[in-house]
């Protein structure tokens, strides 16, 4: 395809080693209090690697990710999309608004045949998380979609409703789910029948990713479907009674919730209903999607396959298209770097462990997954540990350092990416030994990486796709709150370059963000970014030119 052609970059030397780009998941830059657990961490390499001269700080949150705005958190979906594709797409968030907001999502071919079913007497039910994180799901959408279903009439809505503290505070559920089963509630007159009918914690409930732990799924299919779990009159009932018996409890590890009237669940899913999965973000909703959707399943054990009609917010993988329905169309990220320096026959690598595989492949090649050309690339994936990752903070990073180290001294690549996902996912228990614990592990890793580097005369590119261990707690007059969601801070970006044969310098680029990481990494591999990417951060010097 000629329009994916590369053009060599003028005055460039060719150096021995690869570009290495190293994403510390969730590593921000934060207020370098003792509330920062990237600035408690000991972490001599990064300390030093700061006081580089091609160091900078970028924006991975809010609209320069593509998100609806500035005080949106990043996410590692976009923030591996920008730092894959070099531009800003308006990401899901954005999308499902202005399809809701225009109406056009009520206009679209999935909701029509939705009426349908619910006209002939089936169930609508909603599946997803409950909260204003805004990085899975958003609460005023399932709010909008509820209304117009009150608009249209639909006589029977279940609401399956999964508990956050995630991307919201650690025990914020009630404020969510009481609000919510008093709106429907409110809405259930005129023969109308509105209610949440189960639900659960998201970690232990539903939302599973890229295969890690189907039980999860399992559990929430129990639920969901089957009616199976421990049994409560509300949900607000389910998660009361689970703060009370357990003071530790917090909301993302609740277990599943059923909710009953007259002895029986509410709202068990039956042929000729239909099913909405209201999250548009792709990576924990595409396991459940196909629980529904595939007939030969072998996951788990379904008991029950209803046939029902079921839609996504968004498609959450447009190459294996699931779901097959959805309500909004995906954004379209075509011209990702992956593309480019394939056509131009670079090769490449890239490696994390299971929990954010996909990110350095899926999201980073534009949602799609597979290889772009199996001759040029090498995707390795390391098992993740199956536990709350406070217990095991240092994750998989030594073995993704390991294969790491393999691949350059393989000679065979000239482009490496890997993400450590250790700041995020231990970010996201909010327990600072642990946090703490996790960004030293990444800095031991640079230890180790960056020396192979040096040796093989390569660059190193080093930067995040969001906060989230730069804030550990937040002080509310004297009272500690444990943060366990994404930071509004800036990452760091750093070139480390181990060769003579190329000098550069920073150039300035406005308001950089991720997306301008992927032109920069072009540049460093010896081509002009391709039209349309955000600028390049740095300017190679041509002799004589200083
Ligand atoms: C999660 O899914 O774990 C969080 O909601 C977001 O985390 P990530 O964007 O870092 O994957
Ligand atoms: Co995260």
């Amino acid at each position: 395809m000629s329009e994916l052609k590369l053009q060599p970059l003028s005055g460039y030397n060719d150096f021995p080693g690869p570009v290495v780009t190293i994403i510390m998941d969730g590593v921000g830059i934060g207020p370098q209090d003792d509330s920062d657990g990237v600035h408690m961490a000991y972490t001599p390499i990064l300390d030093e690697l700061l006081k580089g001269e091609l160091v900078t700080n970028l924006k991975a949150h809010g609209t320069a990710v593509g998100l609806p705005s500035d005080g949106d958190m990043g996410n590692s979906e976009v923030g591996h999309n920008a730092l894959g594709s070099g531009r800003i797409f308006s990401q899901g968030a954005k999308l499902v608004n202005e399809a809701l907001h225009s109406g056009d999502l009520f206009q679209g071919e999935s909701w029509r045949e939705i009426k349908k079913r619910t006209d002939n007497g089936g169930t609508l039910h909603f599946i997803g998380l409950v909260s204003d994180g805004n990085v899975h799901s958003h609460i005023e959408q399932l709010n909008i979609m509820l209304g117009q279903c009150e608009k249209e009439d639909v006589q029977n809505v279940r609401v399956h409703g999964l508990v956050d503290g995630r991307d919201v505070s650690p025990k914020s559920g009630l404020e969510y789910f009481g609000p919510l089963e008093e709106k429907l509630k409110s809405m259930s007159t005129n023969g109308r029948d509105y209610c949440i009918a189960s639900g659960g914690g998201r970690m232990t409930v539903t939302m599973d990713r890229y295969g890690a732990d189907w039980g999860i799924v399992e559990k929430g299919w129990k639920a969901h479907v089957l009616g199976e779990g421990r049994r409560f009159n509300t949900a607000c009932e389910a998660i009361q009674t689970f703060y009370k018996e357990d003071q530790a409890m917090i909301d993302q590890y609740m277990d599943s919730f059923v909710i009953e009237r007259d002895g029986e669940p509410v709202g068990c899913i039956e042929d000729g209903d239909s099913v909405i999965l209201f999250n548009f973000r792709g990576d924990r909703a595409i396991e459940l999607s196909q629980a529904f959707e595939e007939k030969d399943f072998t996951a788990f054990n379904r008991q029950r396959h209803p046939e029902v009609f079921f839609a996504g917010m968004m498609q959450y993988d447009g190459d294996a298209m699931i779901p097959k329905h959805y309500l909004v169309e995906p954004p379209a990220i075509a011209g990702t770097m992956g593309e480019y320096l394939c056509a131009a026959g670079v090769t490449s690598y890239a490696i994390s462990e299971t929990q954010k595989f996909g990110h350095v492949t899926y999201f980073w090649n534009g949602n799609k997954s597979g290889y772009i050309n199996e001759e040029l690339e090498k995707y390795v994936e390391i098992e993740s540990d199956k536990v709350t990752f406070d217990l095991r903070p240092w994750m998989k990073a030594s073995e993704i350092t390991d294969k790491v180290i393999d691949a350059i001294h393989s000679n065979k690549y000239k482009f490496i990416r890997l993400n450590y996902a250790n700041g995020d996912m231990v970010g996201h228990t909010g327990v600072p030994i642990s946090v703490r614990i996790a960004v030293e592990t990444v800095d031991l890793m640079l230890k180790r990486v960056l020396p192979v580097l040096e040796k093989a005369g390569g660059v190193a590119i080093i930067t995040a796709d969001h906060g989230n261990a730069d804030c550990m707690w937040t002080d509310k007059k004297g009272e500690r709150t444990a943060m366990v969601a994404h930071t509004r801070n800036p990452v760091p970006f750093i070139v480390k370059p181990y060769f003579n044969s190329n000098s550069y310098s920073l150039q300035h680029v406005e308001n950089a963000g991720l997306a301008s990481v992927a032109a920069t990494t072009i540049n460093l591999l010896g081509y002009e970014a391709p039209e349309g990417y955000e600028p390049s951060l740095l300017k190679l010097i041509l002799p004589g030119s200083r």
